[in-house]
């Protein structure tokens, strides 16, 4: 009979991803996104790989005044953001979406959208200026220009009825016009990504990808024009148009059955969009902590941790946040302080070292598999777009406070780019608010 721990280990195993795995994942990504990309397959590919009609990247020259609304990660924001040659100031105010809304009606949410616009307008005392404004909108949109976007499907926390298929620029502009107190010019429509590489970019030349691992997880990167075949635009521009590539739905048609737990089968069905954003659910901040969680559960009702005595805190849905795992990893090798910390508010006082040797080796296992997919999904678009040096630039939650995700990612990634290329990561500072500032910036330009 093999010692508790070691029957933890064993059962841990179907969370570590071996090499050939990982090999196997980018052979299915890279296909997908040929599918997502070609005019023919792209009405049934699961990753949309969606055109963004931004074109242009920042050159560092932009310059003006510019609203922008940040809408899709773990709170709203509205910015004011002034550009100037390689500089910048910005003032921004957080806002709730309470859950009656993210939940409610399309036309609760963009009236709550405008009522924040507003209020922020008044205390920077604008109301009466009429201000370009980007919209960083972080979810699945099939783009048909730079200011008009229809909903494909509501993902992370989100399920507003009445918005699916319909132009969300255009939504907002009726709410603005409801209201009647403000008048907005809105430039652009852009998801977070695409903020994230623009401002990154803005900085650094060879940032072509940009990432986001927070509450979701997906990645856009710069495509040669010929390649995306549903991109309508006559006139050439640069040649090349920034992808969407929405690869949390990647797995969504099975191709990552052979790796996917019962875990993830779990927060699946237990999610409120059931089928959906398959990669997206092994990966991003939204459900990290419930894998873990579940493991917890698991092995504790298998006998396994904690004396199998649990609590209603541990066995209770959601109630095991991300930020544990982070804050459990911080920990120094061998001293378990915050760990025990943790297990305590969880109502796990009895818990013996061994315990927490094991509940961090847990959440070892389930943030290592984050990183690990999310960097061969990362080489796929390294190796496809075969340039000598890539910066990626990357914000979100899980990239920004767990302690070893950006390592994880730089061994795993070394490992599986080809040989001749060179990338680097870098922490993109703030891509949803000034991302959208500079695609709106670039828009108003082209338009003077
Ligand atoms: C979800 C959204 C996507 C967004 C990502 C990160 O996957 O569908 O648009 O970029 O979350 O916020």
């Amino acid at each position: 009979m093999l010692s508790l721990d070691l029957q933890i280990r064993e059962k841990c195993k179907e969370l570590i991803l071996s090499e050939e795995q990982l090999r196997q994942l980018m052979k299915t990504f890279h296909n997908e996104i040929i599918q997502g990309l070609g005019k023919k397959t792209h009405d049934n590919a699961t990753v949309k790989c969606f055109v963004t009609y931004v074109q242009d990247l920042p050159t560092g020259k932009e310059k003006g005044k510019f609203l922008a609304l940040d809408l899709g990660g773990t709170n709203f924001r509205v910015l004011l953001i002034e550009l100037s040659e390689n500089h910048f100031e910005m003032k921004s105010k957080i806002f709730a979406i309470p859950q009656h809304i993210m939940l409610g009606s399309g036309e609760q949410l963009f009236d709550h959208i405008a009522d924040c616009l507003a209020k922020f307008m008044k205390e920077e005392n604008i109301m009466k200026e009429r201000l370009a404004l980007g919209f960083t909108f972080s979810f699945p949109l099939r783009q048909l220009g730079l200011t008009k976007g229809l909903l494909k499907s509501w993902t992370k926390g989100f399920n507003c009825s009445g918005v699916v298929g319909n132009d969300v620029v255009q939504l907002l502009r009726d709410a603005i016009k409801r209201r009647g107190d403000i008048s907005i010019d809105i430039f652009a429509i852009l998801n977070d990504t695409t903020g994230t590489l623009m401002s990154c970019a803005w900085k650094n030349q060879s940032c072509r990808i940009g990432l986001i691992v927070g509450t979701g997880s997906n990645a856009c990167y710069v495509e040669k024009q010929k390649n995306a075949e549903l991109f309508d635009e006559p006139d050439a521009g640069s040649g090349q148009v920034l992808i969407n590539t929405e690869w949390g739905a990647f797995g969504d048609n099975g191709k990552l059955d052979y790796i996917r737990t019962q875990y993830d089968k779990n927060i699946d069905q237990d999610s409120i969009n059931p089928g959906k954003q398959f990669f997206e659910k092994m990966i991003s901040g939204m459900y990290m902590g419930e894998i873990v969680r579940q493991a917890l559960e698991r092995f504790t009702k298998e006998g396994l941790l904690f004396g199998g005595k649990g609590s209603d805190l541990l066995f209770t849905k959601g109630r095991f946040y991300t930020k544990y795992v982070s804050e459990i990893e911080s920990d120094y090798s061998g001293v378990y302080t915050n760990c025990r910390e943790i297990l305590e508010e969880l109502g796990l006082k009895h818990a013996t070292e061994q315990d927490c040797v094991n509940v961090r080796f847990v959440c070892e296992c389930v943030s290592r598999r984050a990183a690990h997919l999310v960097s061969a999904a990362l080489c796929t678009l390294l190796n496809k777009m075969d340039e000598p040096h890539v910066t990626v630039g990357i914000d979100g939650s899980v990239y920004r406070f767990h302690p070893h995700f950006h390592n994880l990612m730089m061994e795993k990634i070394s490992h599986l780019i080809n040989p001749h290329l060179k990338f680097d990561l870098m922490l993109s500072e703030d891509g949803s608010g000034r991302g959208a500032a500079l695609v709106a910036a670039c828009a108003s330009a082209k338009k003077r």
